[in-house]
């Protein structure tokens, strides 16, 4: 049976035809099949008679009257100039089953999103994004683009040691830092489902391996989505109080206490939005040291601060106690999907360990892209510029609360891409409720709280005023005070 794979100037076909029947009917079933399978998408050029007749072994003849063939029955365009296509109705398109999950259903999507978590998509710095990966492709060497290296790249951790030092206060080298794809993977990888969660693997230290069996201390109001990420990996989470210091880190120290490890929002709490107390931080750090514990600080938007200078990471007060993880998910785009952990010194082994010999998760490109982007100044650039676009929506967003709806308090607004608006007692449901009646994508504030949350709870939404496109966002805030109890 001929196959034949032609290197066209552009597209790489792969043929098989029946060794049955005549040559000219096996290369028109074995082109109909290829179209029909999608194996040659619609607006494919197809190889001149000449490329592909030689690859098979057949006459030049027998190939134009097969391609004549197609074209006369819709399955191939043939236009002077641009060749031999396949048509764009060729293919009938397939069904596709998307997850109810997926939001690519948007007639179903609310008119307005005011949901925390996505930063405003319409403004990730494409061009500035395509520049640096045009110069990190062009100064790459050639190995770069073989295996990637579990650590990452080493220019990538070299451009975040220094960015990290100098905006976020991390105390970070190098040889310290672990690329990964986002706190999701890190936490992943911190508690062993190193393969994205299916498989259980090791636990990576032996610090966390004496805690199994140990339950984490993570805060009352925290991403329900972590805490079962860690409760997928049989790891058992305890809810720390929390007041408008923050974590109550001193319960950690209390008698009814195991935990070894604790996972904190230090510089903004999320979601309810303030910093931790500057006593509680050295707190923490102090109970990690004495107790042999972990600190995991997760500085998910750590750069937008709106009012004062940022606050620094507790990584800097104790960098052998603590876990700093961040990722561009806030800062440019979940999608990008690059993170990193700065990892006290005796963790570094064992999350390299986690990884194994290759990276498998961070695109080496997308890492050396980051790399030339913060290198050459433009990540600074981009989150100053998002700093003053969110800081002129929090502003809008207060100042449409204080109008139309004065008896709401809103907090959490010093820094981050969401704030929280308190109800009162008794109507966050109803206020919910309302929301999606005028549209408004938000979440209740009790989504966020840890089923054996011991504090009691205050009614409240999470108002998220990052995501809707520049022109949306006055409409969106209107929907949003019309649905607000009155007072
Ligand atoms: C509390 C919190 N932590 C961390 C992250 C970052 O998650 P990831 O890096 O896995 O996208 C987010 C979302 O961006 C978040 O809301």
């Amino acid at each position: 049976m001929p196959e034949s794979k032609v290197n066209s100037r552009d597209s790489d076909l792969h043929l098989e035809l029946a060794a049955a029947g005549s040559r000219r009917s096996a290369l028109i079933t074995a082109l109909r099949d290829a179209v029909r399978a999608g194996r040659l998408a619609p607006g494919t050029r197809l190889p001149p008679y000449r490329a592909l007749a030689a690859d098979l072994g057949l006459a030049r003849n027998t190939v134009a009257d097969a391609y004549a063939e197609l074209v006369a029955e819709g399955w191939l365009t043939a236009r002077q100039g641009s060749g031999t296509r396949v048509a764009h109705r060729a293919a009938p398109p397939k069904p596709v089953r998307v997850p109810k999950s997926a939001p690519t259903d948007t007639s179903s999507m609310p008119a307005h999103n005011l949901r925390q978590g996505q930063p405003d998509a319409a403004s990730f710095p494409r061009t500035a994004w395509l520049a640096a990966a045009r110069r990190a492709l062009g100064a790459a060497p050639n190995e770069a683009f073989g295996p990637g290296d579990p650590r990452g790249r080493i220019e990538l951790r070299r451009a975040l040691a220094d960015y990290l030092a100098r905006a976020r206060g991390v105390r970070a080298e190098p040889g310290r830092i672990v690329i990964c794809s986002g706190f999701a993977h890190a936490l992943r990888l911190l508690f062993g489902q190193g393969a994205g969660g299916v498989v259980p693997g090791p636990s990576p230290s032996s610090r966390l391996r004496s805690s199994r069996g140990y339950p984490i201390a993570v805060e009352s109001y925290g991403l329900g989505f972590h805490r079962s990420l860690l409760a997928t990996a049989g790891v058992r989470t305890v809810p720390l109080g929390i007041d408008e210091h923050g974590a109550r880190v001193r319960e950690l120290g209390e008698a009814t206490s195991k935990a070894r490890a604790v996972l904190l929002t230090p510089a903004h709490q999320f979601p309810t939005g303030g910093p931790l107390h500057p006593e509680r931080r050295a707190a923490v750090v102090d109970w990690a040291a004495a107790r042999g514990g972990l600190v995991l600080e997760d500085d998910y938007d750590g750069e937008f601060r709106y009012d004062r200078e940022p606050v620094g990471a507790v990584q800097g007060l104790g960098p052998e106690h603590v876990v700093y993880i961040g990722s561009v998910s806030k800062s440019l785009s979940p999608a990008v999907r690059l993170g990193w952990m700065v990892l006290p010194e005796h963790l570094v082994g064992p999350v390299l360990d986690a990884k194994g010999e290759r990276e498998a998760w961070a695109s080496v490109l997308d890492q050396l892209t980051l790399a030339e982007f913060l290198v050459s100044g433009r990540y600074d650039r981009h989150v100053r510029r998002m700093r003053q676009h969110y800081r002129k929506r929090r502003d809008r967003l207060v100042t449409a609360l204080a109008e139309h709806a004065p008896h709401i308090t809103v907090t959490g607004i010093a820094a981050g891409l969401h704030a929280v608006l308190h109800l009162p007692a008794g109507t966050e449901q109803s206020a919910a409720k309302a929301a999606a009646w005028h549209g408004v994508a938000l979440d209740p504030l009790a989504e966020f709280r840890h089923p054996e949350a011991a504090t009691a709870h205050r009614d409240g939404l999470v108002v998220g005023y990052a995501t809707p496109a520049e022109h949306a966002y006055g409409a969106a805030l209107d929907a949003l005070c019309r649905a607000l109890p009155p007072v």
